[in-house]
């Protein structure tokens, strides 16, 4: 998998540096081409002798060379990488990659680069604790980064807890995996709809439901990272998407959506349908403000609104799949398979509020995927990022 890969390996001031020179070698063993970007405190804890001797390579430590001014080009660095590797970041490196404090030329590459970017932390436990590192993590997570979260027990500081930087081997692994998945289903697209939908009632007030988009903001970003093109039609959600393979539609109601999906499904493999779609709009929009009425009880009249996933089925070619999402509190199976036949999906993806983690705010989901004939197959609960990839995997098989 790492067979001609291009790897740039950025190297920051923390005792575990020295892991940095078995990272090289095990990455060149398995065929990859290494290259080395230090910071000046990296240096203090291993030399560019080494690493250069490792990999091959002249390392790259400063913007230009002073004796004859040769400029270190951080943008050629940034195109010429299928993957950037940042082992060991310090929580000073990692503070100045999530804010944009280009002042080495580790910093600059890793704001150039085009590739996937991972990232070991590796720090003293309470330095690791500290919300100030986790919100720098999470924010480069946001930005679409993988974090490779540092293993717990001795640190350099002699106490014991989160931090050290994960094994060299360990990673290793890990891009491995990257790249074995990384390209699977190029070429492949995938619609997918995902959080609420409102419905306006008069200018300041809307139907709406609990949905938060996080399912299907998941499911996007791992078809995305698997190569395949991703259409995703968005309800009013708060999330980001980064993914380059994403492109994103933003709608408001049931109506807009519909819309969007009718244009885009000709053009897809497959459509995943995650949104929580509001079944009902007010039959008619006031356009000034409703005003309280002291006369009791009010009524507002509902109409239906187009079922996406039911006018997807019946447009459906033979070489396209529909997979819905049900979330039932009663009869949950019996429900699903209902909804998969009257609606013509190959899968539906079940969740249960009866399963506590499971639903629409949380980070977490309990699924089970059925298919046309009934067949069940049921997986633990997890963070709907795993969700995703449990996903993606099950439906890669079908999709080739
Ligand atoms: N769905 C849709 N368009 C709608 C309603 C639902 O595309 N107008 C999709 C959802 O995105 C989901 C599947 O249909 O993939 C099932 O949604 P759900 O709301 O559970 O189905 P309903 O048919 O509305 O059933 P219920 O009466 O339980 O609300």
């Amino acid at each position: 998998m790492l067979w001609n890969k291009k790897i740039v390996i950025g190297i920051t001031g923390s005792i575990a540096a020295y892991k940095a020179a078995c990272l090289c070698r095990a990455l060149i063993k398995k065929g990859a081409e290494v290259q080395v970007v230090i910071t000046p405190a990296g240096k203090e804890f291993i030399t560019p002798v080494t690493l250069s001797a490792l990999t091959q390579k002249p390392v790259v430590s400063e913007f230009f060379t002073a004796n004859d001014g040769t400029w270190h080009s951080h943008v050629d660095l940034g195109l010429w990488a299928d993957a950037m590797l940042i082992a060991p970041a310090t929580a000073a490196s990692i503070g100045k990659m999530a804010n944009g404090i280009a002042d080495n030329i580790l910093i600059t590459t890793y704001l150039s680069m085009k590739a996937p970017v991972f990232i070991a932390p590796a720090m003293d436990l309470d330095m690791y604790a500290h919300p100030s590192t986790q919100q720098n993590l999470n924010k480069l997570q946001s930005f679409g980064n993988y974090i490779i979260e540092p293993a717990t027990g001795f640190l350099a500081s002699a106490l014991e807890g989160k931090g050290r930087m994960e094994e060299p081997d360990k990673i290793v692994e890990i891009l491995e995996n990257y790249f074995a998945h990384s390209t699977d289903l190029a070429r492949k697209k995938i619609l997918i709809t995902a959080g609420p939908t409102y419905e306006k009632i008069d200018p300041v007030r809307y139907i709406g439901n609990y949905s938060s988009g996080k399912m299907g903001f998941a499911l996007a970003e791992a078809f995305a990272t698997r190569g395949a093109e991703v259409v995703l039609i968005a309800g009013p959600v708060k999330m980001e998407t980064i993914h380059p393979n994403i492109r994103r539609i933003d709608v408001e109601s049931a109506k807009e959506m519909y819309q969007s999906a009718i244009e885009e499904f000709a053009n897809v493999d497959t459509a995943i349908l995650c949104a929580a779609v509001a079944d009902y709009r007010p039959k008619n929009y006031s356009e000034n403000k409703l005003k309280r009425e002291d006369k009791g009880d009010f009524s507002l009249e509902l109409t239906a609104n187009p079922d996406i996933a039911a006018t997807l089925g019946k447009l459906k070619k033979a070489n396209q799949l529909l997979v819905g999402f049900a979330l039932e509190t009663d009869n949950e199976q019996t429900n699903a398979l209902a909804k998969l036949q009257k609606k013509n999906l190959n899968f539906i993806v079940l969740n249960s509020l009866k399963d506590e983690g499971a639903g629409f705010q949380g980070d977490t989901n309990k699924i089970s995927i059925i298919d046309a004939q009934g067949k069940t197959t049921a997986f633990e609960m997890k963070s709907k990022k795993a969700v995703a990839e449990d996903i993606v995997d099950f439906l890669r098989n079908r999709l080739s």
